[in-house]
């Protein structure tokens, strides 16, 4: 907030993103509040109370038009309003285009090597470019004449920067890939490159979350698009404008809001363990997502179970508890592993006994996960792809005991920061399970060394320097502007 008033004096700021961080859901006559499972909410909801400013995403809920006002507007957090949450709202048709087709059967396997194939249909995109364009006046309108900071969010708006960019020329546009980006030979599988990367190099600065990502854009863009590339300034210029691609590693904000509601550690192991009628001296891992295949579930239970086969001394004295929320349901690929976690879970649990698998189908609150957090041994976060993987971070952060190992797959952007976890290749069943024996084995000596140094980086390296240092970023880039302007 002090580095917007001093940099960026005056200036409206406007984030956008498909998800909203606030979703109404009517439940058996009753409106109740949910906070998405989703990082990019994760990160950007604290930034936004500080901030303020308005947030423009898509109303995704049952009862989310009954909260807003004449301009679909609603303030928010409805418990102590800090920002103005605006709700744009999409037909069934252009969700499932735009969201289920486009960004979620297109672009995001594409851009995950996971091993999905990537389905890209003409319609789609035509809804995508349409949707897209709906953004962009929701913006424009919002702007009201004035030269507002746009912080635009995550491929579900690749094209949105450049149609941004026509109608509110002096805008500062931020961009932020929240999932990996791929190599530029992966990339040519799309149809519509060359539109994406326009789209994209309409903006002032356009992050990723590591340099690996920001080196495969470059790669793309110098391949596919005729444009000048600055490798020492980290930057493209097309047509006269120049984007600055630059790594900014997300994070979550420190200390976490759900902390503090949390009871001692102690007692959050007790309640989990009899709320999951699991003996009170059993060791206990846990695994928190969305139900998304890029987040390796069932190689998380492949390596239980390698772990209870190869290591027997462990059955009946560890539990592993998967929380997983449903996620793009309507999509088959979604349903489908789904079917296929719940079939691995009975098998391991008929195979050993003692049901030593927990698998929990539905929505978490950011409380109830912080307290299973804190009630774990371990922690798993087996992702096998991921641009940074919040979870991991959020483990950490919930653990103001110094206790508890984090097994954390090489494949999320998180394992280049949290190097004292136990980096782990999900592929690989057998070094799975060795790992996972290796946590529970964990002296509380060395999980207290490992712990204290993560979270000190996490502390450190919060969501707010995140924001602060795209923003100030951009406040150079626009003060820059500002003079060009004047010659
Ligand atoms: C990833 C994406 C986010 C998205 C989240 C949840 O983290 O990068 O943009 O919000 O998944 O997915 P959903 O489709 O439910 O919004």
């Amino acid at each position: 907030h002090l580095l917007l008033e001093k940099e960026l004096p005056e200036t409206e700021v406007i984030v956008v993103s498909n998800r909203e961080p606030y979703i109404h859901n009517r439940i058996n006559g009753e409106t109740v509040l949910q906070i998405p499972a989703s990082g990019l909410v994760a990160a950007l909801e604290p930034v936004m109370r500080a901030c303020g400013g308005t947030w423009i995403a898509h109303g995704s809920g049952s009862a989310d038009r009954e909260t807003v006002d004449a301009n679909d507007r609603v303030a928010v957090p409805p418990a102590a309003p800090a920002y103005a949450l605006r709700r744009v709202w999409l037909s069934e048709e252009e969700q499932n285009g735009y969201y289920y087709g486009f960004a979620n059967e297109g672009l995001w396997p594409l851009c995950h090597i996971s091993f999905v194939r990537p389905t890209f249909r003409e319609g789609d995109w035509r809804t995508y470019e349409n949707v897209n364009a709906r953004f962009a006046d929701a913006i424009a309108e919002e702007s009201k004449g004035r030269d507002p900071i746009v912080l635009v969010q995550d491929y579900h708006f690749a094209l949105l920067p450049r149609l941004l960019r026509k109608r509110l020329p002096r805008a500062t546009i931020l961009m932020f890939w929240h999932i990996p980006w791929p190599n530029a030979e992966t990339f040519s599988i799309c149809p519509w490159k060359e539109d994406i990367i326009d789209g994209l190099l309409g903006s002032d600065v356009l992050g990723f979350h590591t340099q690996f990502h920001c080196n495969n854009f470059m790669e793309t863009v110098d391949r596919f698009i005729e444009s000048r590339i600055d490798r020492e300034r980290a930057s493209v210029t097309l047509g006269g404008h120049e984007t600055i691609v630059r790594p900014y590693p997300i994070s979550i904000e420190w200390p976490p809001a759900a902390l503090a509601s949390q009871k001692p550690v102690a007692e959050c192991r007790k309640a989990v363990r009899e709320r999951f009628d699991i003996g009170q001296d059993a060791m206990l891992g846990v695994g928190v997502e969305r139900f998304d295949y890029t987040k390796g579930v069932l190689d998380r239970l492949r390596g239980v179970d390698e772990l209870l086969t190869r290591h027997s001394e462990w059955k009946n004295r560890f539990v592993f508890i998967q929380a997983a929320a449903p996620t793009r349901s309507k999509l088959e690929t979604y349903q489908g592993l789904q079917e296929e976690a719940l079939a691995l879970a009975a098998e391991i649990n008929e195979k050993h006994g003692g049901k030593p698998i927990r698998l929990v189908i539905r929505h978490h609150e950011p409380d109830e996960v912080f307290e299973l957090f804190r009630a774990s041994d371990v922690c798993v976060v087996s992702s096998l792809h991921d641009g940074m993987n919040l979870v991991a971070k959020e483990f950490v952060a919930a653990r103001d005991d110094e206790q508890g190992v984090l097994i954390l797959s090489h494949f999320a952007g998180a394992s280049r920061e949290l190097a004292e976890a136990l980096i782990v290749n999900p592929y690989d069943p057998h070094g799975f399970g060795e790992a996972m024996n290796e946590a529970l084995t964990m002296p509380r000596d060395e999980q207290r060394a490992r712990m204290r140094l993560m979270r000190a980086l996490v502390r450190e390296r919060n969501v707010y320097r995140w924001a602060g240092q795209m923003l100030l970023d951009a406040s150079q880039l626009r003060r820059r502007q500002r003079v060009l302007d004047l010659i």
